[in-house]
């Protein structure tokens, strides 16, 4: 079961209907990172390339229904046109006179981009009514919006009902990232799963111990397991509630024959902040008055046994506090470490998720992995196990 992809699709003359995630970050008017951006360049450019002229569809913030004029697109066009070398022209609202006169000027080689579409109410509400405006627009839609596949909206999935559809290029890319790690990879396959709370990772956890050979568990969630196997962790953020869950999920981690890694030293603190003192401990030695904030280096060594025992690595979490030094070294050592046996061709490795690619980033190997996806919202998903609508829609029988 597939995709229809560009190669399958006669764009020549047509108006496709483009659905891209820019939904960027932005301060003070300007995108400060480009890469959703960067991405979806080869999507329109092919596009163009095969005689289609590009409609593109996007949302960005949350604007809830409403025009907001902070949420307009209108902040993205600067990196856009750098990104495809060419002028973009904008229309102030994605249906009625201004999309349908900016669609109607087209010429051969024009890019259009249309006003946030969660400026309507039934995008979100994936409201037949919009979607059927919107494909109105054009002849065929495109959707290369993977990262905003896990919401079923008028624009991601409404609208593929309704026209010829097919997965751009970074949608393809996505997939089979996410197929090679999760679908069909090659073993053992191991998952580090970090960042704070068990409570938001129950489904992921769940479905990763029935698929995953080593599952690493990492930062603040790695203390309620600890707490759940009856170890000390004095004053660290642990949820003393999710012991039972995170017992239920170690039982089926025994029936699977999943392996699951904590933490065998730990590194702690009397404060969280830059520079704090810490000492490293034995995962049974926390002091009742202090926070695990990192894991030990011993730990990073046996991390880096289990991933060289593997020979497929997915991400998702960092192993510490990352975000202030010193508590980034655990992250950053096994981050290191699965670069290094990725260069090496030892290892495919997929990132994806939140603070995953900042972690990755600011570790300096984000380069390194296999690959890193877009998404973060979608990449939990769909390491949930759960069917993203975005994607279904455009599944072939
Ligand atoms: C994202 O930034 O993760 C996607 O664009 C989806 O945005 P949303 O969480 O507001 O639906
Ligand atoms: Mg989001």
């Amino acid at each position: 079961m597939g995709w229809k992809t560009l190669d399958d699709m006669d764009l020549k003359g047509k108006v496709v209907l483009t659905r891209v995630d820019i939904n960027v970050p932005v301060e003070n008017g300007i995108v400060t990172d480009t890469t959703r951006i960067d991405k979806i360049a080869p999507t329109v450019k092919d596009i163009l390339a095969r005689g289609g002229k590009p409609v593109l569809l996007a949302h960005f913030g949350r604007p809830k229904g409403k025009p907001v004029p902070e949420m307009s697109l209108r902040v993205t066009l600067p990196a856009l046109e750098a990104a495809l070398g060419r002028r973009v022209i904008f229309a102030a609202d994605c249906i009625g006179a201004p999309a349908k006169q900016a669609v109607a000027a087209m010429q051969p080689g024009d890019v259009v981009m249309l006003e946030n579409t969660r400026f309507h109410p039934g995008e979100e509400k994936n409201d037949p009514s919009l979607a059927a405006a919107l494909a109105a627009l054009g002849h065929a839609y495109v959707n290369d919006a993977f990262s905003a596949a896990h919401r079923a909206h008028a624009s991601t999935e409404g609208i593929a009902r309704l026209l010829p559809s097919a997965a751009g290029r970074l949608m393809e890319v996505e997939l089979n990232a996410l197929e090679a790690a999760l679908g069909n990879p090659v073993r053992p396959l191991g998952a580090v799963v970090g960042g704070a709370k068990v409570s938001t990772k129950l489904d992921l956890l769940g479905n990763l111990v029935e698929k995953v050979n080593h599952l690493v568990i990492g930062g603040g969630m790695a203390n309620t397991f600890l707490v759940a196997k009856g170890v000390e962790v004095g004053a660290s953020l642990a949820e003393r509630d999710m012991a039972d869950t995170a017992r239920a999920i170690l039982a089926k981690a025994i029936e699977t024959g999943c392996a699951v890694h904590l933490p065998v030293d730990v590194v702690v603190a009397r404060e969280f902040r830059e520079g704090a003192t810490s000492q490293t401990v034995p995962v049974t030695a926390c002091p009742s008055d202090a926070m695990i904030l990192d894991a030990g280096p011993r730990t990073v060594e046996a991390i880096g046994k289990v991933f060289e025992s593997c020979r497929t690595l997915i991400w998702n979490g960092p192993l510490g506090a990352f975000e202030i030094a010193p508590f980034d070294a655990a992250t950053n050592a096994a981050a290191r470490k699965a670069a290094d046996l990725t260069r090496a061709g030892k290892l495919v490795s997929v990132a994806g998720g939140g603070d995953t690619v900042a972690a990755l980033n600011l570790a300096g190997v984000a380069g390194d992995f296999t690959y890193i996806s877009t998404a973060g919202g979608a990449f939990l998903e769909w390491l949930e196990g759960k069917r993203l609508p975005g994607v279904e829609v455009l599944r072939q029988p």
